[in-house]
């Protein structure tokens, strides 16, 4: 009922919105009534003129009428012109129906509409496109895949051509530099995963203007709306690369850890057949009182080592379905628990080889196992005391210099050591806990999980932390470097970078209320050109899908024996080839499609209205292709479209029976269920069941009832709200996200394409030494108390100052940084004077870049993993979101005081050309070189090498500190003021030139 009434209510809104666009469509009509009378250049003349009334103030809207109209009088002169479209002739002969133009003005406004299939939205496109990129703009039109993005654009082209218009054409094979030409068109076509990787590439991953190729984010007309901001939006576009986290040696260590594991299997093999012995020799006696005997107790404890060793033992899971031996493994290991010396676990331990804790996911290798693998120096797998071996460092007397080297030293050894550990305890994790069959399976050289819910493959996902490889490595397939995203933004948050969005499908209507919630799209439904004669009906419900698909190859045996074309539309690529496979039985000819080859789909779809044909399709294959009737299909009552269940979502189900029944065709459409479908069974059987019960069903009987559709409807109305409710919540986290980047992409793009990266990066040392002053010179604390020998160390470990005690002794802490920040501007002007102004200027922004990247990507694995993690959070009583918000925030703070801290860190570090560098120390005071300094100076060879990488999906950016880039001129001056020195006078560096040869030159 109050369905009924919000029908009411919303049908009659929309008729009211239609109607005040009539008049619109009436002014367009005659305008083109007029414009039929220019000759073809004064058309094509047209669109200068609306450009240029455009930039001395007229709006869009006051221009409307006209443009739609100069392309609606377009089409009519087009019509019997040919051009190739996807390699084919073809014959233009449309002109807009008023409806059409209706749609368009509604698409110009921001709305999505709803126009039924094959009502023409391509052309329909055309107008708004038009009109909106006449601003100067670059418009983009979205498609659901590569072909359809083609197809429509040298369709179309023919319009766009005439009026004088540049179209492009986005393709996934496609360079940056051919990508950059197709958006410097006024209009381009496109996939969405395409445009939203272009903006992540050019906003996260470019390092200069020149290689960015987009042009903005005006005007996006988006088709088949529905899927791409409805279907796909549950899973956001990630680009990755190789990770940087960890380089692991999974191949060199498996032949040892092989070894090792076959040890420990022959040892729990005879641990176990000790076990047995012992429980059978007491000739199956079972003690009668409660205590267990000694047999019993050493047979507990032999099994407790095996479940402690190879806890998926076949012969130990055996054993313990007998309950009597679980008790006395459970005995075992609470008397080992029990034992607060932990002496007993120890020895027990040191009997194997190696444990492994399964819940864990721990291994640790025993005495035995170090010396088995490595008898030389089994010490070779212990983690050093780090902390004890630095103490020990600054202990003893020697050089600052030297201590620090030896640190590093060890440093290094102890991260090596932890990686080797690391790796030999995933690859035990490996042989002992992973199954090769049943946790995962190999196919074409390649290991795949198999989900343990539910038995499917899940080709593409991968264990984490190095797992994944050490299992490649069990197997002997290639192992895969592990990846970690680079970039990464939710659909959702990509389509509302635009200005104005708009959309367009055969089926928005049920989603309206999430179009208007996420993306503030309003729907408007535009009636179809001819009345739509289409039979929908009703559904017929079976007890189970044999009896189902059994009742639809009836169905398609008799409409086929007549020659009525059907097509037949599934949920998966399996109901797909079951049907098929079913069909060949009864030898009718029929098409296969999966939406897998766009192009050769489109080609057999659109024939799917031929006289006898036969086409079964997921929903998804084939969109955006019409289909036409062949002669005599009229007579036979249309295509006949059969749906083999129903969706998950109405909307998919409206989608389908669409394809039939266009342009005022005849056509009919019917679903069949059955209650062994997964939304019967998971959201609606119970309800159903009863009313099949009620009208009496017996088995193998089919029933339909109005009442039944309403139940299914329903069921489906369940899952569409569940989903939409986890495409929300995945978007209330990507929203925390999408603040970050938005600051840090405003940021990188601030030093791409500003002129003066120097400037950014002086306010960022500025800011880091203000930080390090007000750390170790507290303000409230008296200068006695201040950390003065922890300042001068930072300092001339970052900068090539050398600082000393004497200089800044008796200042007050406002006075120190004025006097370290000076030394710093003096020490760059220096740097600067030995540079090409061109090359250090590129060094600059690299600078920034490398610091920004790197660390915001280990940024987006953390923020993976707090992902990941917070859902546990919700044990705790606490709102996961909330506390998702908190974290990342601090997070993103500590990220960004990283990245000015590496950058001031980096400034003096890097220089173009070797020469430069010597030239810049030479021109230092020696006693000024911090040794530390000198020693970690990069050059620019490894940075050119950088320069070269591809920049598109390319590696992750680190190492080099420069590269050589062509860059505009002019050098800007350091904002902040230096003393006033004499063209002539000696320069203050002290290099003994005079201050314009030296760091003047540039002043
Ligand atoms: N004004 C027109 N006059 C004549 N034919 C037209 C006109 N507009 C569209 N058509 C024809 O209608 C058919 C369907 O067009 P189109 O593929 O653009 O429809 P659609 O609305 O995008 O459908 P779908 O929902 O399947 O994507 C095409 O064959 C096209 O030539
Ligand atoms: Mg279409």
């Amino acid at each position: 009922m109050i369905n009924w009434i919000l029908k009411k209510i919303l049908g009659s809104k929309n008729q009211r919105e239609v109607k005040r666009l009539w008049p619109t469509v009436h002014r367009v009509n005659e305008f083109e009534a007029e414009y039929q009378k220019l000759s073809d250049e004064q058309l094509r003349a047209k669109t200068d003129e609306f450009r240029k009334r455009i930039s001395d103030g007229a709006s869009l809207d006051d221009i409307l009428p006209e443009a739609f109209a100069a392309v609606k009088n377009t089409c009519r002169r087009l019509i019997g012109r040919e051009w190739i479209v996807r390699g084919r002739p073809y014959k233009w002969d449309m002109i807009p129906f008023d409806v059409q133009v209706l749609g368009g003005i509604a698409l110009h406004q921001g709305k999505i509409t709803e126009m039924a299939t094959g009502e023409g939205k391509t052309l329909v496109a055309t107008m708004p496109l038009y009109l909106n990129t006449l601003s100067g703009n670059n418009v983009h039109l979205v498609t659901v895949n590569d072909y359809l993005a083609a197809r429509d654009a040298e369709w179309m082209g023919g319009i766009y051509t005439f009026l004088g218009l540049t179209v492009g054409i986005i393709q996934h094979d496609q360079p940056p530099q051919i990508r950059r030409q197709q958006y410097a068109c006024d209009i381009s076509y496109g996939t969405n995963a395409e445009f939203g990787f272009d903006y992540l590439r050019d906003n996260g991953m470019a390092t200069s203007a020149e290689t960015q190729v987009q042009r903005g984010h005006f005007y996006a007309i988006v088709d088949e709306v529905d899927s791409i901001l409805i279907d796909e939006a549950r899973t956001p576009l990630i680009i990755s690369g190789p990770s940087t986290v960890s380089t692991h040696a999974y191949d060199k260590y498996k032949p040892q850890v092989a070894e090792l594991v076959r040890a420990q299997t022959m040892l729990c093999n005879r641990f176990v057949n000790e076990a047995k012995q012992l429980l059978e020799n007491r000739n199956g006696e079972k003690s009668t009182s409660k205590e267990l005997d000694q047999e019993e107790q050493q047979a507990g404890r032999l099994l407790h080592k095996v479940r402690m060793g190879m806890p998926k033992n076949k012969q130990l899971l055996k054993m313990m379905e007998d309950p009597e031996v679980r008790k006395l493994l459970d005995e075992a290991e609470l008397a080992v628990l029990a034992d607060s010396s932990k002496k007993e676990l120890m020895a027990l331990k040191e009997e194997l080889f190696f444990t492994i804790d399964e819940k864990q996911h721990d291994s640790d290798l025993s005495e035995k196992g170090r010396k088995f693998l490595n008898p030389n120096d089994p010490d070779a797998f212990v983690i050093p005391d780090l902390v004890t071996a630095l103490q020990e460092i600054d202990s003893l007397p020697g050089e600052d210099g030297e201590k620090e080297k030896k640190k590093q030293q060890i440093q290094q050894a102890f991260d090596e050591r932890s990686e080797k550990i690391h790796n030999i305890s995933q690859l035990l994790r490996a042989y002992c806990l992973f199954e090769k069959d049943v946790e995962y399976v190999v196919q074409d050289n390649k290991v795949i999980i198999v989900d343990e819910f539910t038995g499917r493959l899940m080709p593409g996902r991968r264990w984490s932390d190095g797992l994944h490889q050490a299992v490649e490595a069990k197997e002997d397939v290639a192992i895969e470097r592990e990846t970690q995203t680079l970039a990464t933004i939710t659909i959702q948050n990509y389509f509302r970078l635009y200005e104005k969005l708009a959309g367009m499908t055969g089926t928005a209507e049920t989603e309206a209320t999430e179009f208007e919630n996420i993306y503030k799209l309003g729907v408007i439904v535009i009636p179809t050109n001819q009345p739509c004669v289409r039979k929908d009906e009703h559904d017929v419900v079976y007890k189970t899908r044999r009896e189902k698909y059994n009742a639809i190859i009836k169905e398609i045996e008799e409409r086929h024996r007549k020659g009525q074309p059907m097509l037949v539309g599934t949920v998966s690529v399996e109901a797909s080839e079951v049907l098929s496979r079913m069909l060949k039985r009864t030898s009718i000819p029929h098409n296969v499609l999966n939406a897998k080859y766009h192009q050769q789909e489109a080609e057999i779809i659109a024939r799917a209205g031929q006289h006898g044909s036969v086409t079964i399709a997921t929903n998804m294959a084939g969109r955006g292709t019409d289909i036409k009737l062949g002669s005599g299909v009229t007579d036979l009552g249309g295509l006949h479209v059969i749906g083999s269940e129903r969706h998950e979502a109405r909307r998919i189900d409206r989608q389908l029976r669409g394809r039939c029944a266009r342009q005022g065709d005849p056509g009919s459409s019917q679903f069949y269920v059955s209650l062994e479908d997964d939304l019967m069974r998971l959201f609606g059987s119970g309800r159903i069941a009863n009313i099949m019960e009620k009208l009496g069903m017996k088995e193998g009987e089919e029933l339909q009832h109005p009442l039944l559709n309403r139940s299914i409807e329903t069921a489906q109305r369940r899952v569409e709200e569940h989903n939409f409710s986890i495409r929300k919540r995945t978007l209330e986290y990507d929203d925390v996200m999408n603040k970050q980047r938005e600051v840090l992409y405003g940021f990188r793009n601030d030093i791409i394409q500003g002129d003066n990266p120097r400037e950014a990066i002086f306010d960022i040392i500025e800011e880091v030494v203000e930080a390090r002053v007000a750390e170790y010179l507290p303000k409230d604390k008296l200068a006695d108390e201040w950390d003065i020998d922890a300042l001068l160390r930072w300092v001339n470990h970052s900068f090539p100052l050398g600082l000393r005690r004497n200089q800044i002794e008796q200042k007050t802490a406002d006075e120190i940084r004025q006097v370290i920040l000076d030394k710093v501007q003096k020490a760059y002007q220096a740097k600067a004077a030995n540079e090409n102004p061109d090359a250090l200027k590129a060094i600059e922004r690299l600078i920034v870049l490398n610091a920004l990247d790197r660390l915001w990507q280990e940024h987006l694995y953390n923020m993976d993993q707090l992902r990941n993690g917070i859902g546990l959070r919700a044990y705790g009583q606490r709102d996961p979101l909330v506390e998702y918000k908190a974290e990342a925030f601090s997070m993103f703070e500590e990220m960004m005081d990283n990245v000015k801290s590496e950058i001031a860190g980096n400034v003096f570090r890097s220089a173009s050309s070797l020469a430069a560098f010597e030239d810049f120390m030479r021109a230092l005071p020696q006693q000024l070189i911090a040794p530390d300094l000198a020693a970690s100076m990069s050059f620019g060879q490894a940075a050119a090498a950088r320069a070269q990488q591809p920049m598109a999906g390319g590696a992750p950016q680190q190492g080099g500190d420069m590269v050589e880039e062509a860059i505009e001129q002019a050098t800007a001056p350091i904002r902040r003021d230096a003393p006033k020195v004499g063209r002539n006078q000696p320069c203050p560096c002290g290099s003994g030139k005079k201050y314009k040869n030296c760091c003047g030159r540039n002043a």
